[in-house]
């Protein structure tokens, strides 16, 4: 079929990344709409060459629409999705307003696809950070099982959005021209105290909880077993454990993790193999030629790049590796846009019950 396509926060960091995913999609698409804020409503936006005027987000902006990618921050999800699905729109949502509803599938299409098939309406798209995470360690559940996850992520600053992005940048040259610099988005623009994040590495993505966790690491370990657990955020099947970090990287997070398989006969001859393998991901470990995954080299790709594979040398079953991955493509845009595919190739891309 052919579809009407809403872009909610296409002016954003994600949103602009979304509309390139949609140009290169294999969606048979009639009609874009570009939907922001009042700030930016009337400036202009390039789809397949062509000018579109970003208009303001508004329940009826989703009349007629087929399929709504949503990355405007949660309140905005909240706000528009439940709209946009009366309207007879599929909404796939970038943000964690509906991650842990339980009527709300949370996928990672060449992990869990099959989870599609239950939707209401609206599809969950996971975090950036577990997305890469269950990415590099999929290939090695299906063959070794997982009993344990411990991780410890280096974040770009392009997750927390443009003016992340624009901050760490206009902070870099004050500190190289010996400047004062005066942090007012990083590390949470919501948060009381801000930071400098040039040239410092800040152990803090989202907010605390009163637990001493950030919510970027209660999400990584409850999606994760979402994910991986069919459906359940608090599986005791596999333990997941996390510490979130944003370094000084425009774009692309690399995540250092270890990990505990069943099958203690595992090899890293047979990870690799297991990666190589797997949809999606790429390998990149040779040592002895110093071959491994890195920020600079992932950015603009769609894939998850795994390396640094070995195992704990006085823990059996046990391993360490590193991935790579662009956080504002597979871990936000292009999975979205990935998820639409996917519903339009199993049938699935309808609002169930809504008659058109
Ligand atoms: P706008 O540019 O009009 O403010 P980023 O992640 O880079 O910060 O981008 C956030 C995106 O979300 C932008 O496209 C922004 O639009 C959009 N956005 C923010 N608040 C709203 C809102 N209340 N309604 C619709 N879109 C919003």
């Amino acid at each position: 079929s052919e579809y009407n396509v809403a872009i909610v926060g296409a002016t954003g960091a994600v949103g602009t990344r979304m509309i390139q995913m949609v140009e290169e999609s294999s969606l048979n698409v009639k009609s874009v709409k570009m939907l922001a804020s009042s700030r930016t409503a009337g400036t202009k936006v390039k789809f397949k060459g062509k000018d579109y005027t970003v208009e303001e987000t508004t329940p009826d902006s989703f009349e007629g629409i087929d399929l709504a990618l949503f990355s405007a921050g949660g309140s905005v999800s909240k706000k528009f999705a439940p709209e946009a699905v009366k309207r007879g729109a599929v909404v796939v949502d970038n943000t964690s307003a509906f991650r842990m509803d339980p009527e709300v599938p949370l996928v990672v299409p060449e992990v869990n696809s099959e989870a599609l098939q239950d939707h209401n309406g609206i599809i969950a798209n996971p975090n950036c950070s577990t997305i890469q995470m269950v990415m590099s360690l999929e290939p090695i559940r299906e063959r070794y099982g997982l009993a344990r996850i411990i991780v410890t992520t280096l974040q770009a600053v392009s997750g927390a959005g443009n003016r992340a992005i624009q901050e760490t940048l206009d902070e870099s040259r004050d500190v190289l021209d010996g400047k004062k610099v005066t942090p007012k988005v990083l590390p949470v623009a919501g948060d009381k105290k801000h930071y400098q994040q040039a040239f410092n590495v800040l152990p803090q993505i989202d907010v605390f909880e009163d637990d001493g966790y950030t919510h970027e690491e209660w999400k990584m370990i409850h999606e994760t077993k979402k994910i991986m657990c069919e459906g359940d955020m608090d599986s005791d099947a596999i333990q997941v454990t996390a510490t979130c970090s944003r370094v000084p990287v425009p774009v692309a997070h690399s995540e250092s993790v270890y990990f505990e398989v069943l099958d203690k006969s595992a090899t890293v001859e047979g990870i690799h193999e297991a990666i190589s393998n797997f949809d999606g991901d790429i390998l990149e470990d040779d040592p002895a030629n110093q071959i491994y995954p890195q920020p600079i080299n992932a950015e603009g790709k769609r894939e998850t790049f795994v390396g640094r594979v070995r195992p704990d040398l006085e823990n059996k079953g046990s391993f360490h590796l590193w991935n790579v991955s662009d956080n504002l493509l597979k871990g936000a845009a292009w999975n979205s846009v990935e998820i639409a595919e996917y519903l339009d190739k199993m049938d699935l891309l309808r609002v169930p019950g809504f008659t058109k």
